[in-house]
């Protein structure tokens, strides 16, 4: 028996672990059983109270969710306005800026998540100067000292991925922050892959704005995504990109035009996203109950056994030694890692596979041991057998 065994207490609120070795926890939570209920709450309220539903509770449910979500970043109630999804969220931000001064440099990282990049590349159309800054010499990391040497007082933001997509490297944002606060750049931190793994104290840290999703590894379904602004800011931001639900009063439909609210919620568009909210809440409230600390520490114990069991199996690895470097997967680098993902699902145990990491196995606190050692041992498998070959002209699906 292990310390962190409590944790697996919880196991029994994800059904999906009882039919499957799900260990893809950082591209989709698995779905807690409460998740059912709660959506069928907001289908008999739509049912039953039709439009009065809005003001039974549907229309602060987005604050509710967002000041769950708060909690679990270290940033106070009021912080955190909900997004579709996160390219939703960094347009949000980024329309609060403009790039036709003297201080237009974006600098960010190319091992970023792409869409980001795609995003912020897409500003130079609007003036922005791109400072992509290349992958650390081990090629799966983002070198700090690289960015915090990129910022200067031509910088208007900084663009950095927490933990990387790829690699599961962790990149620390307190030098990158300390060196943009004194040369007032404005800091975006993606989150994604470290909200409800790695613990987050986002207003200690100084980060100005940050976004992440519910989706992953805090079990909360799509369409909970999110952007945290440093309350000290918020005034002090326009966005252009904007709607009704960001307006003091909006139930006045004003035609004097907006007047944003001073909170988290300035950053709200139009019409909240109320079945998203619902199953969303069920995963972030587990997620709270069980605590950071003791899924940090879980965490670690099973990617670490990951990575001795994947050596001990000759299986190349992409993603940092060191349980403290690493955020809540690791990439494991094998031959026809597409054809390996689709023969481990044939054989009901989960994981994605994505080019330059090849498979991400992420096990997160409700999995045990005995699973991270059965998929390592599958893999071993598959390659030694062969079983993969057949995957091997596979359409790639979503996933
Ligand atoms: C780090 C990171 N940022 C952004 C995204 C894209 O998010 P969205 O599809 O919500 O725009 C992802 C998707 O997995 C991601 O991992």
């Amino acid at each position: 028996m292990t310390a962190a065994d409590p944790l697996l207490a919880f196991r029994d609120r994800f059904p999906i672990t009882a039919r499957t070795n799900y260990l893809i926890n950082n591209s989709l939570g698995a779905m807690p059983a409460a998740a059912r209920a709660r959506v069928a709450e907001f289908l008999d309220a739509w049912d039953t109270r039709g439009v009065r539903a809005w003001g039974d509770g549907w229309w602060t449910l987005q604050e509710r969710v967002a000041d769950r979500i708060a909690t679990v970043l270290g940033a106070p109630a009021g912080s955190v306005s909900m997004h579709q999804n996160v390219a939703v969220a960094l347009e949000m931000i980024l329309s609060c800026f403009s790039f036709d001064g003297a201080r237009n440099r974006i600098v960010y990282a190319d091992r970023n998540f792409p869409s980001d990049q795609y995003i912020y590349e897409a500003r130079a159309r609007h003036g922005a100067k791109l400072v992509r800054v290349p992958a650390a010499s081990d090629g799966i990391s983002t070198d700090v000292q690289q960015i915090v040497d990129a910022i200067d007082d031509r910088t208007l933001l900084v663009a950095i991925d927490h933990v990387m997509f790829r690699s599961s490297a962790i990149v620390d944002p307190v030098p990158i922050v300390q060196k943009a606060r004194a040369v007032g750049a404005f800091v975006i931190l993606d989150t994604f892959h470290s909200v409800g793994t790695v613990p987050l104290k986002l207003r200690e840290w100084g980060v100005h704005a940050a976004v992440g999703g519910a989706l992953k590894w805090l079990c909360g379904g799509p369409g909970n995504c999110f952007l945290y602004v440093d309350p000290d800011l918020v005034t002090s931001l326009q966005p252009t990109f904007t709607g009704w639900a960001a307006h003091k009063q909006p139930f006045l439909f004003s035609p004097a035009g907006q007047d944003y609210r001073d909170d988290g919620g300035r950053f709200a568009t139009g019409t909240p996203n109320v079945p998203a909210l619902h199953s969303g809440m069920a995963g972030i409230e587990i997620v709270v109950e069980a605590g950071m600390p003791a899924i940090r520490a879980r965490s670690q114990r099973l990617t670490q056994l990951l990575v001795e069991e994947a050596q001990r199996a000759g299986l190349g690895l992409k993603s940092p030694l060191q349980a403290e470097r690493r955020g809540g997967h690791v990439a494991l680098d094998v031959p026809d890692g597409y054809a390996v993902c689709q023969a481990l699902a044939a054989r009901e145990i989960v994981v994605d596979f994505r080019p330059d990491a090849g498979l991400r196995v992420a096990p997160h606190f409700y999995n045990t041991e005995a699973e991270v050692r059965a998929a390592v041992r599958a893999v071993r498998e598959i390659l030694d057998s062969g079983e993969h070959r057949r995957f091997l002209q596979a359409e790639r699906k979503p996933g």
